[in-house]
Order: C-alpha cells, then sequence, then structure tokens
C-alpha cells in the first residue's frame, strides 16, 4: 500500500548542533503527521494542527510509539565488498590484496553485480539509510548494475567506477586512458540520471600512476558538479608507500591537491593521520572527510580525532566503510564512533551524533537542500526509529522521557532492529518483520 501520510514521533536536525550538542537545533515533536506528494515532503507538523486540514483521501501509515527520523546519509561505503565483510587478522594493505581484490574480481560479470548491489541495497534499507556515496568496482559495468538497482529503489545514490592502474591484479586494473574514457561514459549516462550521482572515483593513490592522477585531475575540471571520493591517511604504511611513491609532496593529501582532486563535493574516507596543514586545506579546498569506526578499528587504523577535525572547520560526516566496517547500521556505527571519541577524552553527543547522520552527512555531500531533515520540499526519505524493538531497549527507553536520550539509546543498543521500516521518494521501500 502507498501511504501518503505518516503518524509518529519525529526527530530531526534544525541546523548543526555543535559537538555539544545545543539542544535547540534539534526539533522534536511527539506526536507528528508527515504528509508526503510526488515523493517528497508536502507538509509536516503536530498532529493536532495538521489532522483537520488533510482530506478524507489521505491514506495514514499509523506509527504512534515509533520516531521518524530522515533517512540516514552514509558517506564511504563499498558495495562489492559485501563478501569481505568480517575478514580475519589483517591490516590494510594485506586485507586488500588477501580479501577484497580477489572478491572484486567477480565484478567483471555483470550478472554478480546485480546479485551484490541488490543484496546490497536490501541491507542499506533495513538499517534505515537512504543516501550513501558508494564505490563500485574497476568495471563500468559494476556501475551500471548498482544505479539500476538503487533507481528501482527510489533512492538517491552517489556512486563511480574505481580507478586503478597499478598495484592491483590484472583483470582489476584500467589505464589511464581507459579509466578516464569509462568515467566520462559513465557520468553522461548517469550524474542526474532520476536521483542518481556520479563520482569520480580513485581508489587511493598508490593504484594510480601519474598519468593516471593527471587524467583524473582533468575529469574533475571537465565536470565540476561532479562528486569525488577516495581514501586518505587511513593505515601508517599506506602514508610511507605513498610518499616513495609520490615522493617531494608535503604530505599524502598534498597528491589528490597536486592533481587537482581536492575541492567541493570531494569525499575523503578516514583522514586519521592529517596534521593541522592537511586539516586547514580540507576546509579551505571544501573537501570532506568521511568518519569510518568500525572500519578504523577492525582494521586497525587508528582513532579519527572529531574534536581537531571539527576545530579546523571540516564538515565531518560517518561512513560504514563495508566490507572494512563491520556494519551496516548508522545507528552501530555512531555508536562505535561515541567510543573511539571517548578514548580521545571528547563526548559525542547524541545531538551530534544524529547531526552527523543525516543533515550533517547530507552537507556533506551538498545535498541538504535535498536530504537531511524533514520539511517541505526535501525529499520524503526517511527511517522510521522503533524505541522498544527489543526487550532491552523498551527498558532502558521508557526510562526517561527524553527524544536525544532514547536516540543514545538507540546507537549504543540498536542495529537493524531498531529500524521499523524505511521510506524513499514517499515509498515505504522496507518494512521489517515482526519477530
Ligand atoms: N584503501 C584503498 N582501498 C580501500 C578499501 O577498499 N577499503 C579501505 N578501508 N581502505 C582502502
Ligand atoms: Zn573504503
Amino acid at each position: 500500500m502507498t501511504f501518503t501520510a505518516i503518524r509518529s514521533a519525529l526527530l530531526h536536525c534544525l541546523r548543526d548542533p555543535g559537538l555539544a550538542g545545543d539542544a535547540s537545533a534539534i526539533e522534536y515533536l511527539p506526536d507528528a503527521i508527515t504528509v508526503m506528494r510526488d515523493g517528497r515532503v508536502h507538509a509536516v507538523g503536530a498532529a493536532d494542527a495538521l489532522l483537520p486540514t488533510l482530506g478524507a483521501d489521505v491514506r495514514m501509515d499509523d506509527q504512534r510509539g515509533r520516531m521518524l527520523a530522515p533517512g540516514f546519509v552514509d558517506t564511504h561505503v563499498h558495495y562489492p565488498q559485501v563478501d569481505v565483510i568480517a575478514s580475519y587478522g589483517t591490516q590494510l594493505l594485506d586485507w586488500l590484496n588477501r580479501y577484497t581484490f580477489p572478491a572484486e574480481l567477480a565484478f567483471a560479470e555483470r550478472a554478480h553485480a546485480d546479485v551484490a548491489a541488490n543484496f546490497f541495497l536490501d541491507r542499506v534499507l533495513e538499517n534505515g539509510t537512504t543516501t550513501a556515496a558508494v564505490f563500485c568496482t574497476v568495471h563500468p559495468q559494476s556501475v551500471d548494475a548498482f544505479f539500476t538497482a538503487s533507481e528501482a529503489r527510489g533512492l538517491g545514490m552517489i556512486a563511480g567506477k574505481c580507478l586503478m592502474d597499478r598495484h592491483a591484479p590484472e583483470g582489476l586494473t584500467d589505464t589511464a586512458d581507459t579509466g578516464y574514457r569509462d568515467s566520462k561514459a559513465l557520468i553522461e549516462r548517469w550524474h542526474g540520471h532520476a536521483r542518481s550521482r556520479y563520482a569520480i572515483t580513485p581508489r587511493f593513490a598508490p593504484t594510480s600512476t601519474l598519468p593516471q592522477m593527471q587524467a583524473m585531475g582533468r575529469l574533475a575540471r571537465e565536470h565540476p558538479d561532479v562528486y569525488i571520493q577516495s581514501h586518505v591517511a587511513e593505515n601508517r604504511a599506506e602514508i610511507a608507500w605513498v610518499n616513495e611513491l609520490f615522493p617531494g609532496h608535503r604530505s599524502y593529501l598534498d597528491v589528490y591537491d597536486h592533481y587537482g582532486l581536492l575541492r567541493d563535493r570531494a569525499i575523503y574516507a578516514h583522514c586519521i593521520h592529517l596534521d593541522d596543514a592537511d586539516r586547514a586545506r580540507m576546509t579551505a579546498a571544501g573537501a570532506t572527510p568521511s568518519f569510518c569506526p568500525t572500519s578504523n578499528l577492525f582494521i586497525g587504523s587508528g582513532l579519527y580525532n572529531l574534536q581537531q577535525a571539527l576545530a579546523a572547520g571540516n564538515a565531518v560526516s560517518v561512513g560504514t566503510d563495508i566490507g572494512g566496517g563491520t556494519s551496516y547500521s548508522m545507528l552501530r556505527t555512531l555508536g562505535e564512533a561515541y567510543k573511539v571519541q571517548q578514548l580521545l577524552g571528547t563526548s559525542l553527543s547524541p545531538a551530534y551524533a544524529l547531526y552527523l547522520a543525516t543533515l550533517g552527512g547530507a552537507r556533506a555531500l551538498s545535498l541538504d537542500d535535498e536530504i537531511g531533515s524533514i520539511m517541505p520540499g526535501k525529499f520524503a526519505d526517511f527511517a522510521l526509529l522503533d524505541p522498544a524493538a527489543t526487550p532491552l531497549l523498551a527498558r532502558r527507553t521508557t526510562l526517561r522521557d527524553d527524544p536525544l536520550d532514547t536516540f543514545f539509546a538507540l546507537m549504543t543498543l540498536g542495529d537493524d532492529r531498531a529500524i521499523a521500516a524505511t521510506y524513499a521518494s514517499g515509498r515505504c521501500v522496507h518494512r521489517r518483520a515482526m519477530p
């Protein structure tokens, strides 16, 4: 059944609440109506005010007892790594060679990519995520498979084909020339098609030759409104390798900058081992870091210092980084982000955590006029949270009548079970089966 309105509690950010969590930046409506039309939010407000204005033809999804939030935004994830998750015993460079590259080779086959893309999107939607910046493999058909599947579900996804012309197995490399041409053709096919957007996707500096770095810079110049996504400063051995491969640069980040890959709409995963000059340069260039806590812990990469990044003005967002990351759930990812910051002596407030996964993610992707909060005119992309999803959550969340405390309990204890439903472009695209 297609609903035209949802009745529920509602929680979202009106603006950036800051790391300490200014509660006035958060709006909470205990009994709200959200009216959808043509895939977008048509009206939203308190039920007692809105109900009398609704026509008899409104089909209401009555979800009282649950909390509607903007669909989550995952700013760094790899769909071809669905089978890489939970791979034992390695750090980044070994992990790539032992687990990741072999898994990505299979995406030369379109049928394999179709199955993986659909499996991936099922997991994403059951976790309440409606927008993500997604790495595909080097194969252009892996991008076609992904966008075909995401558009069929009404999603607004960002994705791109990896470019790598060295230090990867045969079958997983392109060249400076084919990488450029294939990316250009994919931009023409997908960027701005339905809600899809394209990202030029250098895997990371070590897998591109200097001519390929130049070709990607040219592509970026020719397409100023296209995204760029890559990895930087994740792991110490990786950084040492970049210093050998690209001598004469001030830093790893400077390599991307030198080739014109640091700009607005450029998302760099990890950014753990940046220095003050790098962080300042990120802000000046308009590039943004994606903090991937479950991956950083699992691959043993390090502790991302959120406070330092925010002090430098970086527009930080959060990514699951499947399959280095260990959960598709943005709630779980926020829970781990909290723990990483605790180890650094900082408390990540629930308000700021909510912001990171919604409006902050949207802002990092320059999509905050379309998604990230529940406002008339924005897309009707929502995650419906269930504060009583498990006996433990039910017991814990009834203790205090405070929506941000409830959200904190959800990000600490919740996962896909806490997502009662997910809506994309005004359609219910996932509903949790009742246990
Ligand atoms: N650096 C280069 N490729 C990857 C990848 O697939 N995952 C992670 N976490 N880091 C990378
Ligand atoms: Zn990654």
